[in-house]
């Protein structure tokens, strides 16, 4: 496993991010969990989950997605995470039903993902 990789226990839906990496297995409930990979383009909802980098004069926003993603409470994004392109920063921000799926940021980060409660992991670039 590497660093910022992330794991989820399909029992009780425990979400980990690994901060640093070791040999070992990540067990939750009595099994392994299972590595998630993201989601990117060409699958169906994408243009409402893949994170969208937009240059703003104060620095950049990313948005969830091209048309914003809902946020009620059967249906929202979990959370937003930017990290950079040496993978040695990351800037993790939790959502809640009716927040905008919207990231600020002044420092320039070149990937983001995002976890919707329904639909899963997602992952966009900057362009
Ligand atoms: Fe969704």
């Amino acid at each position: 496993m590497e660093r910022l990789d992330l794991y989820k226990c399909q029992i009780c839906g425990n979400l980990v991010e690994v901060i640093l990496s070791g040999s070992g297995e990540l067990v939750c409930c009595g099994q392994p969990m299972e590595k998630i990979e993201p989601q990117t383009h060409e699958q169906a909802f994408m243009e409402k989950h893949v994170p969208i980098f937009i240059e703003t004069e104060n620095g950049e926003e990313i948005r969830v997605g091209e048309v914003l993603h809902p946020m009620i409470e059967e249906h929202h994004i979990m959370f937003i995470e930017a990290i950079s392109r040496d993978r040695n920063r990351a800037l993790l921000q939790y959502y809640y039903p009716g927040d905008i799926p919207k990231m600020f940021t002044d420092e320039k980060f070149v990937k983001a993902r995002e976890y919707c409660n329904i639909h899963g992991l997602w992952e966009g670039e900057k362009k």
